[in-house]
């Protein structure tokens, strides 16, 4: 069954914030890259990774419910931060967002009994939770270090073992 024409949109919309989640956290790599932090800039590397694998989810499913995907313009993201804790901070701060985006798609799939996209949601409300979670636990992890001491370059070793998607 197609997807209702309020519901197509608001998926359709959350296909382009995935990618232009994509895009901020690879140009956060390359930021952190330009600041000699390989292992922060290869874990950035490995979440823009994931927000294409959210994104295509999304994309399937609407090609599934017989609807097709419109892509959206994608903004250019930032390029400049104070520092490494600035960029995770802003990353947190952006997974909020987005928890609120899928929580927003849940309540129109609910009010319009649509279950089938209720149940595919799902999966984005339980990732939500881990995504907060991910970055929360580098954010407490970097708010024992002061930027430029060693202890940074002990933990950007420790990013660089972030497992690929
Ligand atoms: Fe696709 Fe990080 O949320």
């Amino acid at each position: 069954m197609l997807l209702s024409d309020k519901m197509w949109k608001a998926l359709n919309e959350q296909v382009k914030w995935e990618l232009e989640s994509s895009y901020m956290y690879l140009g956060m790599a390359a930021y952190l890259n330009d600041c000699s932090l390989p292992g922060f800039a290869q874990w950035m590397r490995e979440q823009a990774k994931e927000e294409v694998e959210h994104a295509m989810r999304i994309y399937n499913y609407i090609e599934e419910r017989g609807n097709r995907v419109e892509l959206l313009p994608i903004a250019a993201p930032a390029k400049e931060w104070a520092d490494v804790h600035e960029v995770f901070q802003k990353s947190f701060e952006h997974e909020q967002f987005v928890t609120g985006l899928i929580n927003n798609l849940v309540d129109i799939a609910v009010a319009e009994k649509d279950h089938a996209t209720s149940v595919f949601l799902n999966w984005f409300v339980t990732e939500q939770v881990e995504e907060e979670d991910t970055f929360r636990a580098v954010l407490d992890k970097l708010s024992f270090v002061k930027p430029g001491c060693s202890a940074l370059l002990f933990l950007d070793k420790q990013m660089g073992k972030r497992e690929e998607a």
